[in-house]
């Protein structure tokens, strides 16, 4: 799949974007991601992208010319199954709507900065909205950021041993059974004897037990689903 990110901050997203799983899932070749930064297709001497309000608030609004422009270029190159805006407005962000979009091929990502994008751009060029929580952070490449994780680890082939992701919390409205590694046994505090045991049945039986016993405990709303 191909991810196009819109954004006057690449920067932010140079790290998160190039490491761990996301840099492998574009070096193994199953997710091309493309950062662009709204200024080159900005005006003037000065690339201005944004500009005052209308009606007199304080904060600068992204303009939409640039924006279009941008946007048009890139329609013009191939499909998009859906352009989004980060916005905390927007719908919010879960593992569904992650493994959802996790199976389209092409997908704009617009992230907004300072007081938003000019409200034409979200009504005549964005498909969806997404939020990934009731706060205001400063832009949205921090938010596409988490997004973009999220479904990285999803698509097929990204994670070599496949039934890892499948198994994350939130698949199955479950959380993640506890985990733990060598030494069995550290400061008196001891692993499960299951887990010790080398009886994939019953491990499997204790691991879903686990992960039924956690959700009713810390997330029961997801039992409800
Ligand atoms: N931009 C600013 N805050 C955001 C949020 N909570 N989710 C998505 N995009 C945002």
């Amino acid at each position: 799949m191909r991810i196009d990110i819109l954004t006057v901050v690449p920067e932010l997203l140079e790290s998160p974007l190039g490491h761990s799983i996301v840099k492998r899932s574009q070096n193994k070749g199953f997710v091309e991601i493309h950062t662009h930064n709204i200024r080159d297709y900005a005006k003037g001497s000065y690339r201005q992208v944004d500009d005052y309000p209308f009606g007199g608030e304080a904060g600068m609004v992204l303009m939409i010319e640039p924006i279009y422009t941008l946007i048009e270029r890139l329609k013009s190159e191939r499909s998009y199954d859906e352009i989004i805006y980060m916005s905390p407005d927007g719908e919010r962000f879960n593992q569904k709507t992650a493994n959802h979009l996790s199976t389209f091929e092409n997908l704009i990502i617009l992230c907004g900065h300072y007081k938003g994008v000019d409200h034409r751009i979200r009504e005549h060029l964005i498909t969806k909205e997404i939020s990934i929580g009731d706060y205001v952070l400063s832009g949205g490449e921090l938010a596409a950021a988490v997004v973009i994780d999220t479904i990285a680890r999803v698509v097929p082939g990204v994670i070599s041993d496949e039934t890892s992701a499948l198994s994350d919390s939130f698949q199955d409205n479950l959380l993640a059974p506890p985990v733990y590694t060598r030494p069995a046994e550290f400061n008196g505090w001891r692993v499960p004897d299951v887990l010790l045991s080398g009886n994939p049945k019953e491990i499997d039986k204790w691991k879903e037990e686990q992960a039924f016993e956690r959700t009713k405990q810390l997330r029961p709303d997801l039992l409800d689903e």
